[in-house]
Formats: structure tokens, C-alpha cells, sequence
């Protein structure tokens, strides 16, 4: 499906107010309210960006995965500090450690004597061989281990209501040597226990099925023995980086002291060349910082790409963390563009944390009404770097394409499947917004600040595929 493109329309400038609901998603409603001068400066950016260089980025960067921690993160960081060196920023690297990890490379479950298929491992898990007695634990909350004698067994617990890492917790603490926990929808469960502990016991995790099966025989009053083996996996220290360049205010006289930002994160999962997640937003993000070089602007403007985003938003919180209270008061819009090339995606939105319009929404719509004709929607979703900006009450939006690709994640998120007009249509549209606020034609933004948030993402629970 190719995201449509409506035809230019120079009729709308102003900030748009209003916005309604329609079926989860918000729309704003247009204003008619013509100014051609609004259009002469998008223009000035416009007809800047090289959709060729977009495309360009995106090939050398997809060449292979970008995995934090990895030489396919550092290989992708030195291109993208040499590409902000040669606009003439100042660029900055930010490293950071986290903890990486390995899989497994060999595991196995037999049950009864029967080997499993299906089976996985947990992202952080340990390895080990354990032997033993199944007991059923429910859900493994504290009172649920509490009900049974987990002592030298292998405890048995079904996925929800809390992490899979407190469940393993509980039966360890409860006796168990080892745990299996099954899953409550279809298909195989990938989980992470979301960091290394080292109170684990060796767990895999089973699908609902299997986990059904094994219930029904403990329920009948049979005895079910199982073996777990996991060897190869490996949780290490490993270094990531954020790059950072700035343009400070060029108008000296009028500088409204305000910062924005534009960002995307440049790592990717393991297996993925990830062309579209996200070296689709490190190259717009690239090419935009190339074209506002040498623009007038009254606002300091920081183009950053993250790493360990698909670890956890690890870059982001990073950075966030480093900004001091004044930088953080300053900051009046954080623009993250996450996934924003596929040919096979939908049309572009804009995801805020709390669902609400905000500062960046709000230029992102205008610059889509006066460009295209027709205001971007928006809706609530976190799962990227906007995240962190908006906890500590900074404006903020994702923009991408939805619903997405299904080579998200997948060794097929390839250069082939990117769209050159989309991106010309994010750039455009993420650029004009960013130069509305910034060129120094226009007042400082008025900016709300959103009501900081703690944003509990159910990182534990996730699916990782
Ligand atoms: N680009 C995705 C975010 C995304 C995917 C948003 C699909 C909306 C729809 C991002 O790189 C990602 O995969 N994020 C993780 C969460 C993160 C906290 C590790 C995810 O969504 O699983
Ligand atoms: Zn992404």
C-alpha cells in the first residue's frame, strides 16, 4: 500500500486549534485561514531536501545490523558523526553502557521424555541443566508459590499479571530450581526478564498448549518430570552511543533561547537490517540536519540518534538524564521519527505518550495541512525514543507509518522495501515543522509544557517478535 499523496495546496498557516476523535484516532480540524508567506518559507526548506541523499543514508546503514553494543552500532555511528562533522556541527558522542546479551544457542525441554518443539528462551535468562519434579504455580504471584511446595521442583506458571521475571523470582525464593512458564495466547512466547538478576534459575517458556497438557496431567493426579537444558547464552557489559549535533540560535539578536529537537534511533534488533526501523528516521534526521545548516533560526536546533533503543529506550532515557533543569525547560518539542520510509506501511501519525495534542502535534498537523492539503492525525503509542522526553514534561511525538510493515523486526526490513516518496514526505513535513518554530519570522512557541508522566512500559511483557 502506498501512502497517499494529495496534491500541494498553498491554504492553510495558522495553528491549528481544534481537533476531534474519530474512531481512536484524532484529526484535526482545518482552519481556512490562508497565508501564502508560510508557504514561501516551507518552500525555502523544501526545495533543499535531496530525497536521493535520504535513500543514500538508508543504503549504507542497512547494509547489516546495527545491534547496540556491536561493531555494526559503531560502524553506523561513525558514518552518521561524519555525515554532521561535514554539515559543520559540532558533533558529540555520547556513550553509555548497558547490559547486552547473547542467546542461547542450544537449549532443549523434554517433558516426560518428550522432547519439546516451540520451546524459547528469555532474553537475560541463565543457563544450566535442571532436572526435576513439575509442580503447577497459577500465575506464580508471592501467594501462589505460597499455596504449593516448590522445594527441589521445577515450578510450572502461566504468563500475566506480573513480569516473568518476578514469577522465576518467587519460585526461587519459594524453592524452585528451575521454572517454565506457558503462554496465554497463541503461538510461542518470547519474553524478556528485562535485565541480568542473579537470583535466576534456568526457565524456558512454553506456549499455551503445552502448558495446558502438562496441567491437565498434574489436575488428573499424575506425576510429570522434566529437563531443561540451556547452554551458550551470555549477559556482558557492552558500550552504546548517542550522536549529538547542535546549531545554536543563528540570529544573536533574537534568539528565543527555546531548543528543539529532531531525533530517531540508529541501532537495530539482531538479524534486521532494519532499513526502515529506524535508519529510515537516522536519515531523514541526517538530511534535515544538512538543509538547516545554513538557515536562519532563532532556536537552538539538536538533531540526535540514539542507541539501545530496542533494548529499552536506553539511548533516549540516557540523554534525557544528562540535560540539565534549565535545558530541560527550554526544550520545547522533541520530534522522533521512528520507522517513516516503508512502501508497505500506512500514512503517517504522529504518537504521543498520553495521547493528547502538544506542541509538536500541533506544528506536525499545520505543516501537513498547508503541504499536502490535509492535517496528520494523531494517536497514542509509546515504544520509542519520545518516550523519556515526554516523562520529564517536554512535547513530543513519534512519527511513523501505520499500521506498520510486516517485515518489521525481520531480516527482510530491507533497502527495496523504502519508499523514496515517503520519506520526501516526512522530511517535508517534519522539516517545515521544526523551521515554522525555528525561523526567526515567527514568535517563540508558547509552549505547554505536558504533565510529566512515569511511563510504565510492560517492557517484561512484551513480545519480542
Ligand atoms: N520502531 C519500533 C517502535 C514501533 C513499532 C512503534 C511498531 C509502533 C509500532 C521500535 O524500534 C521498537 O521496536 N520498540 C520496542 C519497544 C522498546 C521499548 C524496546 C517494541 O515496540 O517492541
Ligand atoms: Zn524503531
Amino acid at each position: 500500500m502506498i501512502g497517499k499523496k494529495s496534491i500541494k495546496k498553498p491554504i492553510l498557516s495558522m495553528m491549528l486549534a481544534a481537533s476531534v476523535s474519530i474512531g481512536g484516532v484524532s484529526v484535526y480540524a482545518a482552519p481556512s485561514v490562508s497565508a501564502p508567506s508560510a508557504h514561501a518559507f516551507d518552500n525555502k526548506l523544501i526545495k533543499r531536501i535531496h530525497v536521493d541523499s535520504i535513500y543514500n543514508h538508508i543504503d549504507v546503514l542497512s547494509k547489516s545490523p546495527r545491534v547496540a553494543g556491536t561493531d555494526g552500532e559503531k560502524n553506523a555511528v561513525k558514518y552518521i558523526q561524519k555525515q554532521f562533522d561535514s554539515y559543520g556541527y559540532e558533533t558529540e558522542l555520547q556513550p553509555f553502557t548497558f547490559w547486552g546479551y547473547k542467546e542461547a544457542d542450544n537449549f532443549s525441554l523434554t517433558v516426560n521424555g518428550d522432547k519439546l518443539s516451540d520451546v524459547r528462551t528469555f532474553t537475560y535468562g541463565i543457563n544450566g541443566d535442571v532436572d526435576g519434579e513439575l509442580v503447577y504455580a497459577d500465575l506464580g504471584t508471592v501467594e501462589d508459590v505460597a499455596n504449593v511446595n516448590l522445594e527441589g521442583k521445577i515450578a510450572l506458571i502461566k504468563r500475566g499479571d506480573i513480569s516473568f521475571a518476578e514469577k522465576i523470582i518467587n519460585a526461587v525464593k519459594a524453592g524452585a530450581k528451575g521454572v517454565l512458564i506457558f503462554n496465554h495466547s497463541e503461538g510461542a512466547l518470547n519474553g524478556t526478564l528485562g535485565g541480568p538478576d542473579e537470583n535466576l534459575v534456568p526457565a524456558l517458556a512454553l506456549t499455551k498448549e503445552q502448558g495446558a497438557a502438562i496441567v491437565a496431567q498434574l489436575d488428573a493426579g499424575q506425576t510429570v518430570t522434566a529437563s531443561i537444558h540451556i547452554e551458550g547464552a551470555e549477559t556482558k557489559e557492552s558500550t552504546s552511543y548517542n550522536v549529538v549535533a547542535k546549531k545554536a540560535a543563528s540570529q544573536k539578536n533574537k534568539d528565543t533561547n527555546q531548543i528543539m529537537i529532531i531525533g530517531a534511533h540508529h541501532d537495530s534488533v539482531e538479524g534486521a537490517p532494519g532499513a526502515n526501523d529506524d535508519a529510515s528516521g537516522t536519515a531523514v534526521t541526517l538530511e534535515l540536519a544538512r538543509v538547516m545548516a545554513n538557515l536562519p533560526t532563532d532556536t537552538e536546533l539538536r538533531f540526535i540518534t540514539f542507541g539501545a533503543e530496542e533494548n529499552g529506550l536506553i539511548g533516549s532515557y540516557e540523554y534525557v538524564n544528562s540535560l540539565s533543569d534549565d535545558e530541560i525547560k527550554r526544550t520545547a518539542g522533541m520530534f522522533q521519527m521512528d520507522m517513516v520510509g516503508s512502501k508497505d506501511a500506512g500514512d503517517l501519525i504522529m504518537y504521543t505518550i498520553d495521547g493528547e495534542k502538544n506542541a509538536v502535534t500541533d506544528l506536525g498537523a499545520s505543516a501537513g495541512a498547508r503541504l499536502n492539503g490535509e492535517a496528520v492525525t494523531y494517536g497514542k503509542e509509546g515504544r520509542s525514543d519520545h518516550e523519556p522526553f515526554h516523562v520529564a514534561g517536554i512535547p513530543s511525538a513519534l512519527f511513523i507509518h501505520a499500521p506498520v510493515e510486516p517485515w518489521y523486526h525481520s531480516p527482510e526490513d530491507t533497502i527495496d522495501k523504502i519508499s523514496k516518496e515517503k520519506l520526501q514526505d516526512v522530511a517535508e513535513i517534519v522539516g517545515s515543522a521544526v523551521y515554522q518554530a525555528a525561523r526567526p519570522d515567527t514568535p517563540a512557541l508558547q509552549h505547554a509544557r505536558v504533565a510529566p508522566q512515569k511511563v510504565e512500559y510492560p517492557f517484561e511483557e512484551r513480545e519480542l517478535e
